[in-house]
């Protein structure tokens, strides 16, 4: 790789660790999580390998959609701390060389922000066109995201007899982003963050930004934030939650250009990767990394196996949905918006250690850069007692003490109750588990070393290579970083497989094992025979003659 063609895009190879501050670790013993809990907790990540934070909204809100209502952009929820908290959690992050991104919800404010207030005050208030209003529902309305709680999308109020635009709830009107003014205020809002040391944005709902409005052209927006932000810092991100076909996604990065979202979620891939594990069948996950678009040097993918949202399923067939309801959330309350799975991975999986750590494993091999949910290290479960998605929101189990070490406040005081079950603090922690060498937690460092060592997984031209068996994805990454195969065994049963390394590798090359002890030798026809147990999954570095690798 070649300092004149890359600069410094650090993204390519990050390893993301999303979390709420609220329940992550509450230092002052209210009950709820704050920024000083992190800060004390910055060296655990850093630790864990750790390179760039994503912290869920943390700005002032009244609550009603976990922080994704916002009352005030640049402000910081009292509850969680004050500026000078964030700053020395930047600050100590920075010190690990770690960098932090923050979610930036700009499709709609709560209804209690200034500006909404002062826009249903009346029809002639200079923040009317803060948001959208119609006098009447237009005919093609599309349907509510959160169907179960609202019926549509446009909310009429009573005193200034017009209604609303609300894609999520009905607390959270659209801001009109065909209004300049609105732009500007956006564009301020991420300038602030920036200076503040931010180094880019997970930015939320992107599809819903167009509202259905012509005047609203969202590439246009985009690549004009994008542009700004470039201007500001060269190596700011914005990373889209994006969920829609491959085609759609490649236009929201900006397709050649590359000038709008730097990096977006792999949502039709996660999708793909639950059908493969429901039907132990590599082939669905195959199919959906051989549609995924070839991305331009700047851009990349995130992959990600949970995060705190439905495990949506909404872009399989109903019966491709529904087989994976079978296999993972066999109970109706398992179930939410009728699209998706409100659990973590490891209850999924009834606990099976090999089988979770094979998921992980093809998260950090798969080309693209990973995003680890906060517990994902740990295999926390879920709290099926809480509404909604609230499930897999529990607070971060830090020992097997009270409130799992999350706090010291009495259990009924504390921001969500812990995960009462066999994934409970008694069973899974990080302070037991920082200690066991055998431990996910251990495992999960492991695989960010190989991961942080083998640039090509970032960087690198992805290969499928035909295993010959179904339920096993053999795939390689090779790029001027270096030369890698991954096995993964979706299957409960051992399997034997030979396969053909891929053109620029072997023949007779020598495999190195990277997370197990031993080398693997192909033969002079460059074939590789491996028996696999039941969810294996092998990482191969590829050497040739003069590689200066450790491994
Ligand atoms: C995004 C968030 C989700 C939130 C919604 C509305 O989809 O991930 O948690 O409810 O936006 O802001």
């Amino acid at each position: 790789m070649r300092l004149t063609d890359t600069g410094d895009l650090w993204w390519k190879t990050a390893v993301v660790y999303c979390l709420d501050l609220e329940t992550f670790m509450d230092f002052n013993d209210d009950g709820v999580g704050d920024f000083e809990g992190l800060a004390h907790r910055v060296d655990y990540l850093a630790e864990l390998g750790v390179t760039c934070l994503w912290l869920m909204p943390f700005y002032p809100t009244p609550g009603r959609d976990d922080g994704y209502d916002i009352i005030d952009f640049y402000g910081v929820d009292p509850r969680l701390g004050h500026h000078g908290d964030l700053v020395e959690v930047l600050r100590t992050a920075k010190d690990r060389g770690m960098r932090v991104i923050a979610d930036l919800v700009v499709n709609h404010t709560s209804d209690q922000h200034p500006w909404f207030k002062q826009a249903r005050s009346s029809r002639t208030n200079p923040y009317r066109d803060f948001y959208v209003w119609r006098d009447e529902i237009p005919k093609d309305a599309p349907t509510n995201v959160f169907p179960d709680q609202e019926d549509g999308v446009w909310q009429y109020d009573e005193k200034t007899e017009q209604y609303y635009l609300h894609n999520f709830y009905r607390h959270q009107p659209d801001l009109n982003l065909a209004n300049p003014k609105v732009r500007d205020e956006i564009a301020k809002v991420m300038g602030f963050w920036m200076e503040l040391g931010l180094s880019g944005f997970r930015v939320d709902a992107v599809p819903f930004l167009d509202q259905s409005d012509p005047n609203v052209d969202v590439h246009e927006l985009l690549r004009s934030l994008r542009k700004y932000l470039t201007r500001r810092t060269g190596d700011a991100v914005l990373l889209g939650e994006v969920n829609l076909p491959y085609a759609e996604q490649y236009a929201y990065f900006g397709g050649e250009a590359a000038d709008e979202l730097t990096m977006q979620f792999d949502f039709v891939g996660m999708q793909r990767l639950y059908l493969s594990l429901a039907r132990q069948d590599a082939r669905p996950l195959a199919e959906a990394l051989r549609e995924r678009p070839v991305l331009a040097q700047e851009n990349q993918w995130a992959n990600f196996v949970r995060n705190h949202d439905e495990l949506t399923l909404d872009k399989l067939s109903d019966a491709e949905r529904q087989e994976v309801f079978e296999a993972f959330a066999p109970d109706e309350g398992m179930r939410v918006f009728d699209r998706g799975i409100r659990r973590r991975l490891p209850p999924m999986l009834a606990g099976d250690p090999r089988h979770v750590r094979m998921v992980y494993s093809l998260l950090f091999s798969l080309p693209g850069t990973p995003v680890i949910f906060y517990g994902e290290e740990i295999g926390m479960g879920e709290n099926l007692d809480q509404a909604g998605r609230l499930a897999v929101r529990t607070p971060m189990q830090w020992n097997s003490g009270a409130n799992g070490g999350f706090s010291r406040a009495r259990a009924r005081r504390l921001v969500a109750p812990v995960t009462p079950d066999g994934f409970g603090p008694a069973h899974v922690n990080a302070a037991d588990q920082r200690t066991d060498p055998d431990s996910l937690l251990a495992f999960f460092e492991k695989l960010i070393r190989r991961y942080r060592a083998s640039a090509e997984i970032g960087w690198g031209e992805l290969t499928l290579i035909d295993s010959g068996v179904d339920a096993v994805l053999v795939h390689a990454v090779q790029g001027a970083e270096g030369r890698m195969i991954a096995v993964h065994n979706f299957s409960s049963d051992p399997q034997e497989v030979e396969f053909a390394l891929p053109d620029g590798m072997g023949p007779s090359s020598e495999l190195v094992e990277l997370l197990r002890d031993g080398d693997v030798v192909a033969d002079d026809r460059g074939r590789v025979a491996l028996a696999l147990d039941a969810f294996d999954h092998r990482w191969l570095r590829v050497h040739d003659g003069d590689d200066k690798r450790l491994s």
